[in-house]
């Protein structure tokens, strides 16, 4: 009977514990800059917070999963050292990066998503007087590419068709470097070498990162700009809403998990 009354017992704590994606860890989401994390810490309900390296990590629930939130900072170097701070001291079972990015695929409209299949790291190689000469050392594979997460890229790829309609959600590769691209002639060289959909600044790092502890991941850009001659422009007038429609991607992605 005692037994019994126990069992009963742990049932009913089960039954109003939160669900959580996975038992193994939360999943961190990780951004660049504030307003591509905005929506999703106002949608969090945040447990704890913790600051780590001047940065801040939220722990907590959104959409009744289990997250960590942190805006790692521009750049490859920060969205390294956030990537392995996720992995090390909260133990996440995924990643996933949102964020802005500018459109380099001749379909890649501003405002569309794309959902990375994989990342190069464009600005790794050598530099002589002949010019630059790219090294795939820098992937995690001989082309240099590194290869986000197949369940993941399948459910970032529904959610982004429902969110933003088909002909608005594209999977392909994103080219990352430590630059903002402006130049209508390096988004050609993105394409003819790399066939890349989009350009940004952070994503492969966050990649090999993950890659190297065998966490799964993936990367989802809105197109804040074309990376050409109008990207500054572009990036002022529509950058908060591409920050916004990316952000909602994660959001319908975590109610789907
Ligand atoms: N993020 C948004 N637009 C970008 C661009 N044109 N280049 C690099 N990163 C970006």
């Amino acid at each position: 009977m005692k037994t019994r009354i126990i069992a009963v017992l742990l049932l009913a704590v089960m039954a109003v514990t939160p669900v959580f994606a996975s038992e193994d860890g939360p999943i961190g989401i990780i951004t660049a800059m504030s307003n591509e994390l905005s929506l999703l810490l106002e949608n969090t309900d945040v447990k704890e917070t913790e600051t780590i390296g001047n940065v801040e990590y939220y722990e907590g629930l959104l959409q009744g999963k289990e997250v960590v939130l942190v805006k790692a900072g521009i750049g490859k170097i920060l969205a390294a050292a956030g990537a392995a701070t996720l992995i090390n001291e909260f133990d996440v079972s995924s990643i996933i990066f949102t964020g802005i990015a500018g459109g380099v695929g001749d379909e890649t409209k501003v405002l569309d998503i794309v959902v990375s299949t994989d990342l190069v790291v464009h600005d790794y190689g050598d530099i002589t007087n002949a010019g630059f000469v790219w090294d795939p050392v820098s992937g995690s594979d001989e082309y240099g590419r590194i290869y986000a997460d197949p369940g993941l890229i399948e459910l970032a790829y529904t959610s982004a068709v429902g969110v933003v309609g088909e002909e608005n959600a594209f999977k392909g590769n994103i080219a990352t470097g430590d630059q903002f691209v402006a130049s209508s002639s390096y988004v050609t060289q993105l394409q003819n070498k790399f066939d890349s959909l989009a350009c940004e600044m952070e994503g492969a790092a966050v990649a090999l990162v993950a890659d190297q502890y065998e966490v799964p991941f993936v990367v989802i850009r809105c197109m804040s700009d074309k990376a050409d001659g109008g990207a500054h422009e572009s990036i002022s007038n529509f950058g908060d809403i591409a920050a916004d429609n990316s952000a909602s991607i994660v959001l319908d992605m975590l109610n789907r998990m």
